[in-house]
């Protein structure tokens, strides 16, 4: 076999090494002289060395640049280029450093640094991209005020900060927040722009804008609006004000994420921003508003209070998913954003938590920092933010957010800032609870119960399985909301957080006349998976009763899960008693339409595939999908004389409004739709889709009938009329894959790799495909191990051009331990092909040594 290690080992980096940069930035001045293949950018730097700084030489890092001159205090000088930057030797005094280099943000695919995206330039700084456009200390510890000048051909340029000039073919910029470089940012192009203002609550007029393409200006309204109630909660809960006069929103075509905060001039991916009746869904909608929220809480969650280092990387990201969770549960629904959050977690972090690629939310090393941005780091990281209000109680929160906006303005901080703050405010010793930053995997909570002469007593015993580089875990700080009800349903205990912080406790209730019945876990207090002996009968009493929604719903979520498992592990039917109980829900109209419909999504096949690897069983992923298509087909026959009642009383009449309420009644209305499709041949969808006056209702009715092999017209249909809103193909694109059956999924998607409209540099094209390839799980799964391979060809294909999509891409691969040793050696032979292939990138080749090990 070819020997998979690079020329050079890459190189990895450790938190234990960190050492401040040895100069203080004082100010930053660029001049952008724009062209495709040749940009130059002028840079007049002020340095001043630190008291300690021994070493008066300096590095600056430098990626894909072509120096130009270098200068200090108006000198030439020359440095010595090195691989990743240059070092120079400085006076030992304070200096000026001006440098000019040349750029090629045409020929920039990788997304990262200056680049273009349907003809206008934009840039991606986060995490290590502004070394790509100049030389420069390109750490989050290092901060400084930019001032700008932009001289190019385009309408529109901009930068962060507030304008200070600007004259045919120039602009001027100044921020007077000092930042780091990642979140510097610049755009130029023929742009439109969606305006309005805001008034902060101190009487600061700001002016808003959202600039898109020419074309897309009737999908703002919706982003402005989320916008302005983003600037006014965060006033409202946080008490934090916006601190320029202008703020900037674009949106852009190809782009590596879902969009960046750079300071005052946030960055989308126009998937997350652009939204019309016509062309987004009601999912889109909730998701737009979420991701506009989260950008606009970093400017103090990330750019006043900043990251020492990206091993951080979870003090901004953790805590502003936390706000951005808040906030989406303050202007919708709490129960059901938490629900929505909860399938999201277990969708995404518990695979990464169970698997090679696990980490803890604070890593201690990497090599690629953007293989970071992590379902750990991100919502494990906002979980635990969770937990640690519920342990210290909503005031004390309060309380600590102050102190730590005073305290920290203006700083790189650290996890142990954070905790500080904590403590302070609270007195509490955190030093077991920070064991949640430093360990990786899930914590597993067995519970055993015990009722004698009225006293009921709860033990939890805790365990955490090994993970890389951590083989033995310390019991953690596990936060348990309990509740206890009466057998006809009443509460007899209030919800109370139970304190685990032993590997075994046990917890007594005194005074209660029988035997309760617990609801453990309420709101899903913490990221645990909990284990507990119990019958389908209590989950399905819970199911009925349980006075908090989440567990509600968690009680269906089981008994889904245990009918699916028996289905496939003993061939049974679907749980009648199962049945029943749905029948129950979805006819009751006292519940939330959107609580019903969640009740009635199944979990997915690969939860049920992690299910039955966790209890020995080897997941056969088609068997797995034939389980889901009887018990979807078996509950549609149950429903039958309901169905078409349900439908009706569902349907939404008026004109479309992305409303919470009106999302909830169109959610239940599809997932009863896609029932009446298994039962009705597509009639009733097809006539949906025919009247359909927005795109939440035409993509149910699609999706159904596709789902049903029934839908070849309107899919056609839907390709003509769509075929020019980039936005809406991508879903076309994804529909086609993730309705395909497992035996076909790798021919239709590499069919769709093949059509005109499919475009590799496109990560939204891409992961439209690949991703739902990935998602369709008895597909890429099939046995024939087609899907593999056709992953894994992309994959390589696209590692030259983007090595940072490929690299997330590549996760598709991580549960691959739970399945048969055919399905094993089949993954293997393509996993080493991607680490054989010639000039891999750094990122690619990390994630997957990391699967492979
Ligand atoms: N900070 C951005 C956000 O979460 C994400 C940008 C990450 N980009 C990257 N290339 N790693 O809002
Ligand atoms: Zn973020």
């Amino acid at each position: 076999m070819k020997d998979a290690a690079p020329a050079t080992a890459p190189e990895t980096f450790y938190l234990k090494d960190y050492k401040p940069f040895g100069f203080e930035v004082e100010t930053v001045e660029l001049t952008f002289k724009l062209a495709p293949n040749s940009t130059r950018v002028l840079s007049k730097i002020r340095f001043s060395p630190k008291d300690n700084a021994a070493d008066p030489r300096f590095f600056l890092h430098g990626e894909a640049l072509k120096l130009i001159s270098a200068k200090i205090d108006g000198a030439p000088v020359t440095p010595e280029l090195i691989a990743g930057g240059l070092i120079c030797d400085t006076p030992g005094t304070p200096f000026t450093w001006e440098a000019e280099v040349e750029i090629d943000p045409a020929a920039n695919t990788a997304l990262e640094g200056l680049y273009m995206s349907s003809g206008m330039y934009c840039t991606q700084c986060e995490a290590e991209g502004f070394r790509k456009i100049t030389y420069y200390p390109d750490r989050p510890d290092v901060m400084s005020t930019f001032s700008v000048r932009i001289e190019g051909d385009e309408t529109v340029l901009l930068s962060n900060g507030n304008p200070t000039g600007s004259g045919e073919g120039w602009a001027e910029w100044h921020d007077p927040w000092p930042k780091p470089a990642y979140l510097f940012a610049l755009v130029a192009g023929d742009l439109v722009n969606h305006p309005d203002r805001f008034t902060t609550r101190s009487g600061k007029d700001v002016e808003l804008n959202i600039w898109v393409r020419p074309g897309d200006e009737g999908k703002c309204a919706f982003g402005m609006e989320a916008l302005k109630k983003s600037m006014k909660w965060d006033e409202d809960v946080y008490g934090r004000e916006y601190d320029l006069d202008i703020f900037n929103i674009v949106a852009v075509d190809d782009f590596n994420m879902g969009a960046m905060e750079n300071k005052g001039l946030n960055i989308f991916n126009s998937s997350c921003v652009l939204a019309s009746p016509e062309t987004s869904t009601d999912a889109n909608f909730e998701r737009i508003e979420a991701i506009i929220a989260h950008e606009y809480f970093h400017n103090w969650t990330g750019n006043r209070i900043t990251c020492r280092d990206w091993f951080q990387l979870c003090l901004k990201e953790g805590l502003t998913v936390f706000r951005d969770a808040q906030f989406t549960a303050d202007m919708r629904s709490e129960p059901v954003k938490r629900i929505e959050d909860v399938i999201a977690l277990r969708a995404r972090q518990f695979p990464e938590d169970n698997g090679p690629l696990a980490h803890p939310p604070r890593p201690e090393q990497f090599q690629e920092i953007n293989n970071f941005y992590t379902a750990t780091v991100y919502e494990k990281g906002a979980e635990v933010i969770g937990m640690l209000k519920r342990l210290v109680g909503d005031d004390n929160y309060d309380k600590a957010l102050d102190l730590y906006f005073d305290r920290h303005d203006g700083q790189a901080c650290t996890i142990e800032d954070w905790l500080r703050v904590f403590e302070d405010a609270t007195g509490r010793d955190l030093s077991q609870f920070k064991l949640w930053y430093s360990q990786a995997g899930t914590p597993r909570v067995k519970v055993s119960e015990d009722y004698a002469d009225g006293s009921y007593s709860l033990t939890f015993e805790q365990s955490t399985p090994p993970t890389p580089g951590q083989p033995d875990k310390a019991p953690r700080v596990i936060p348990l909301a309990v509740g206890l009800l009466a057998t006809n349903g009443d509460e007899l205990r209030a919800t109370e957080v139970l304190e685990l912080t032993e590997a075994k406790q046990s917890f007594t209730f005194d005074g209660l006349a029988s035997k309760p019945v617990p609801s453990i876990l309420r709101e899903f207090s913490a990221p645990v998976i909990l284990e507990r002996e119990t019958t389908n009968a209590e989950r399905a009493f819970l199911l009925a009763h349980d006075t908090d929604p989440f567990n509600r719903w968690e009680a269906g979520n089981a008994l889904a899960t245990e009918t699916r498992v028996t289905m496939v592990t003993e061939g049974a039917a679907p749980d009648g008693a199962y049945l029943d109980a749905l029948e129950k829900l979805v006819r009751d109209d006292t519940l939330d339409p959107a609580f019903r419909a969640l009740v009635l999504s199944p979990p997915s096949q690969s939860e049920i595939a992690q299910t039955l690897h966790d209890r020995g069983v080897t997941p056969d992923p088609q068997m797995i999908y034939d389980a889901a298509e009887t018990f979807a087909q078996t509950l549609a026959q149950q429903l039958e004389t309901s169905l078409p009642r349900l439908y009706a009383a569902t349907t939404v009449d008026g004109p479309y409004q992305p409303d919470a309420n009106g999302a909830g009644l169109r959610a239940l209305n599809g997932r009863i739709l896609s029932l009446l499709t298994r039962l009705d041949g597509g009639e009733q969808a097809a006539r949906q889709y025919q009247a359909a006056d927005n795109m939440t209702q035409q993509y149910a009715a699609l999706a159904a009938l596709m789902k049903a092999e029934n839908g070849e017209k309107q899919s056609q249909a839907f390709f003509d009329q769509w075929q020019n809103d980039r936005l809406v193909m991508d879903k076309w694109f994804a529909l086609q894959v993730a309705c395909a059956a497992p035996d076909a999924a790798a021919k239709v998607a590499t069919d769709l790799t093949r059509h005109a409209l499919f475009d590799m540099k496109n990560p939204n094209r891409f992961r439209a495909v690949m991703g739902a390839l990935a998602g369709n799980h008895a597909g890429f799964h099939h046995a024939s191990g087609a899907g593999y391979q056709l992953l894994a060809e992309n994959l390589i294909a696209l590692d030259n051009l983007n090595p940072q999509t490929t690299a997330r891409m590549c996760a598709a691969f991580q549960t691959w331990k739970r399945y048969d040793s055919a399905r094993q050696a089949l993954i293997r032979v393509e996993l080493e092909r991607i680490l054989a292939t010639e000039g891999l990138s750094r990122d690619t080749h990390e994630m997957v040594s990391r699967i492979l090990q």
